[in-house]
């Protein structure tokens, strides 16, 4: 989709189609749907009287005009309540039926009027493209309907600038949230490891990153043995990447992002069950998100040094695989028991940590992954859990979740619950107990962070979602991408 800012009012772009916001429980409309609905015989004045359109949030309706495109009307919902979230949703609702009516070119206005411009701008076009998003690349039949030009009606030239920010903002969320979408969509037969390491160059080649893949000889020697252990029972060999990028101003901090590549997670020996297995070519969302960010550092320009590391891997059973009792030596010399072989992701994570800690030396370090049933259980579906070992660090984060619509909750890292990891054998058992699954985990990767100030995305839960949501189609949601983007963009958290 490409998207344009017209400095015209919404009525007079041309277009297939424009979608118009209207907020609850107010009489007049704006003064550009008046000129819409006068032309279309006062359709939209009469089912808002009749109270088939509430402008309810989220709520859509459309009618033709005399002679020119469609109007779709998206509700609002009440003025004082409007948020960013509300206006993605309405944005995302008004291009998705613009596009079921066949439109291919949409002209839509910066929605409501209550936050300002830039945010409204950036809120709209993240909407409009989240929310047509959809992944055909293994059908015979193609999506035959798709908007190729979003055209964003900006009459106020004294608002051009702010509005331009916004949308590029808007835009460059967006498309990395696809990004990463389009790879978790994508079957594990296809992203393996070392596709996930060709990924990766292609990225630092668009992007201009720094760009090294440790191969599994490499990795020996480095001592990851955790990591090694997981790759063990695959046919394909593991990968370690790292990306990095290096803002040419002034560098404030350096940050690094450590994405769960497991390409799929079969649990090994402790093998899943039919429906366990099912959705697991998704263990690999928090490398997507990772991959997805660094790909758009350098449109956003922070003066943030950020490096990009997964260890990818795939978790299956075989003659080779690690088996329940092993005994593996991460990186930083610490021994792990293998409680369970389908606890494998923060063995993987222990030894990227150490890596982190040992060759970055880090300010700070952001994991994501898809590590526990635990989690899901706890926050269901639609929201991630937080666990930190720094306050600060985590408080950023929870208001980086905040504003970009992606729902993020704090667990707390239960001192107490640390002796549920010992080990008869060894320094750690990969596993404790069923209750407090996620807390457990975590103070598990808290043991591989050292001193460094390390927060843990667990996002188990929200990385892919059986149903249609707001911002988009079932199967992979792209998060936390837009999160990890506001937090490393936002100013003053430097
Ligand atoms: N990849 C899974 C976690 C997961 C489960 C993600 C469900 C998405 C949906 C992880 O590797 C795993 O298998 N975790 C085990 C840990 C257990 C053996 C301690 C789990 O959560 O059951
Ligand atoms: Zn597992
Ligand atoms: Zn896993």
């Amino acid at each position: 989709m490409k998207v344009s800012i017209v400095t015209k009012r919404l009525d007079e772009v041309a277009a297939d189609a424009v979608v118009a916001g209207v907020y609850a429980e107010e009489k007049a409309l704006p003064r550009e749907l008046q000129r819409l609905d006068a032309q279309a015989g006062g359709q939209l004045r009469a089912a808002l009287e009749t109270e088939k359109f509430q402008a309810k949030p989220g709520q859509v309706t459309h009618f033709h005009a005399a002679g020119r495109a469609r109007v779709v009307v998206v509700g609002l919902g009440p003025r004082r309540d409007t948020t960013p979230e509300v206006l993605r949703r309405a944005a995302a609702a008004g291009l998705r039926r613009a596009r079921d009516l066949g439109a291919r070119s949409v002209a839509v206005e910066v929605l409501g009027d209550r936050l300002p411009p830039r945010q409204r701008a950036q809120a709209v076009v993240e909407g409009a493209i989240l929310g047509t998003y959809s992944f055909d690349r293994y059908k015979r039949e193609k999506t035959e309907k798709a908007v190729e030009e979003l055209r964003v009606a900006q009459p106020d030239a004294r608002r051009a600038r702010e509005v331009a920010d916004g949308v590029r903002l808007g835009e460059t969320f967006a498309r990395a949230t696809w990004f990463a979408r389009d790879l978790i969509n994508a079957p594990a037969n296809e992203v393996h490891p070392g596709h996930l390491a060709r990924v990766a160059a292609e990225v630092a080649r668009e992007a201009r990153l720094r760009v090294r893949v440790y191969e599994r000889g490499e990795c020996r020697r480095m001592g990851m043995g955790a990591f090694l252990g997981v790759a063990a029972g695959s046919d394909r060999p593991p990968k370690f990447i790292h990306l990095s990028w290096v803002p040419a101003g002034r560098r404030r901090r350096r940050v690094v992002l450590i994405g769960k590549g497991i390409t799929f997670d079969s649990g090994g020996l402790n093998l899943k069950s039919t429906d366990g297995m099912l959705r697991m070519k998704d263990d690999m969302s928090g490398a997507a998100a990772v991959l997805a960010v660094m790909r758009a550092l350098p449109r956003l320009g922070p003066p943030v040094e950020v490096h990009g590391l997964v260890a990818a891997a795939e978790n299956m059973p075989s003659g080779k695989a690690i088996r329940p009792g092993d005994v593996l030596r991460a990186m930083n010399d610490t021994t792990i028991e293998v409680g369970n072989t389908d606890a494998e992701g923060r063995l993987t994570l222990a030894d990227a940590l150490c890596y982190a800690v040992k060759n970055v030396k880090p300010d700070e370090i952001i994991d994501v992954a898809t590590l526990t049933g635990a989690c899901v259980v706890a926050l269901g579906p639609l929201c991630s859990g937080l666990l930190a070992n720094d306050q600060g660090l985590a408080d950023r984060l929870l208001a980086s979740a905040e504003a970009s619509g992606e729902r993020l909750w704090q667990l707390p890292l239960i001192d107490e619950y640390r002796e549920h990891l010992k080990s008869e054998v060894a320094d750690l058992n990969n596993v404790g107990p069923r209750g407090g699954g996620a807390i457990t985990a975590g103070l598990f990767l808290k043991e591989f962070a050292g001193d460094v100030p390390w927060a843990h995305l667990d996002i188990a839960g929200p990385a892919f979602t059986e149903k249609d949501l707001p911002l988009g189609p079932k199967g992979a949601t792209g998060v936390p991408v837009r999160t990890l983007l506001t937090y490393l963009t936002t100013e003053g958290r430097s």
